[in-house]
């Protein structure tokens, strides 16, 4: 295992951003990125040993600041969506950005994924990233504390371990945006790849995604994954929430609330012969299918076109701050927020 570092570019105000990389026996690689704590590659041998870049993204600082749709990057203090763009607490109520059509709060506004961050290597195996939001950035309470670990084993699992406290009561509730295509960040579109999630209900949104209360079963609808199936296969069909979103845009509910380490679902590309296996403690996960992505030029210049990655987000609910029915991430002042999520790489 090995763990090397080399210069990225620097921000406007002349902050170096740092890449991260680790290596294992095998030969993968997973890239990280001090912007944002940022997944920015992830190269692992296909069937025939062809080292693939899994992830989409970008080459360059500029470029994630100025096109990014949150590629890799780390989100929050609050991932997806809040209605209203304002949360109460104890009484007291805050505005937030509201940055989606001047509505909805969208991924707290970037406010974690678009800073530099510091990093340190504890072991030859991970990188730790760390970033200190100052009371009310982004209109959320509290100055928050938060480490993000990234380690990568020796069998190919890439682990993603989350910490955060805040000063004040708040909201916790952090992810990372990978968009995968497990041909390769240039290899087309993931209709193809095949999905398996393990989740009996999904939840269903308004014109705005935001959740219109409660879940719906799966069961009988395009949205049940719990066998696997072609993302494509049904990503068109007839169905009111798909047309809503315009393809799969959704959280799953995976369990009642944060649980241990548990295996949630499984993507594969026929294809280039690598699958992807995704374990969480966490409740839900948003599947993405990568609907929004409208050509922007990533990676050597290639464009990300429509449904060229699909996204597997672990959270908790979106909008749970309005939703009591769904699990709870207020957090009170000094009380730890801990999550871990894996994505583990293979061959068919
Ligand atoms: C959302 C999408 C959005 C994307 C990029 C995802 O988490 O569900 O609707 O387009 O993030 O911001």
């Amino acid at each position: 295992m090995s763990v090397t570092r080399e210069s990225f570019g620097f921000m406007p105000d002349n902050t170096e951003i740092f890449k991260y990389i680790i290596e294992n026996a095998c030969g993968t690689e997973v890239h990280i990125i001090t912007l944002g704590a940022t997944l920015q590659s992830l190269f692992f041998a296909d069937k025939n040993g062809v080292k693939r870049d899994v992830l989409l993204g970008f080459d360059t600082v500029e470029d994630y600041l100025e096109k990014s749709n949150y590629q890799g990057a780390t989100v929050g203090p609050f991932c997806n969506r809040i209605g209203g763009a304002s949360i109460d607490i104890g009484g007291k109520h805050y505005e937030l950005v509201a940055n989606e059509k001047g509505v909805t709060s969208l991924h707290s506004n970037g406010e974690f994924s678009f800073r530099p961050w510091k990093a340190i290597v504890p072991d030859a195996d991970c990188v730790e990233l760390s970033y200190v939001s100052p009371d009310g950035e982004g209109g959320f309470p509290g100055e928050t504390k938060v480490q993000v670990l990234f380690r990568l084993s020796q069998d190919n699992k890439l682990s993603i371990r989350y910490h955060g406290v805040s000063t004040r009561d708040t909201f916790l509730n952090f992810t990372n945006h990978a968009y995968f295509n497990l041909n390769g960040y240039d290899a087309g579109d993931i209709l193809g790849h095949t999905l398996r999630l393990n989740a009996d209900e999904f939840t269903p949104v308004d014109e705005l995604s935001i959740p219109t209360g409660g879940n719906l079963p799966v069961e009988g609808t395009p949205f049940d994954f719990r066998t696997a199936k072609p993302i494509g296969l049904e990503i068109g069909a007839d169905h009111e929430q798909l047309k809503m979103t315009g393809g799969y845009d959704h959280n799953f509910k995976l369990a009642d609330g944060p649980r241990e380490l548990t295996e949630i679902g499984e993507a594969v590309s026929p294809e280039s012969g690598i699958k992807m296996n995704i374990y969480t403690t966490l409740p839900a996960v948003q599947f993405y299918a990568g609907n929004f992505l409208n050509g922007k030029t990533g990676k050597a210049g290639k464009p990300m076109e429509k449904r060229s990655g699909f996204c597997l987000e672990t959270q908790y609910f979106p909008d749970s701050p309005h939703h009591p029915e769904f699990p709870s991430c207020l957090f009170k002042a000094g009380e730890e927020y801990e999550s871990e999520t894996v994505y583990g790489f293979g061959l068919i």
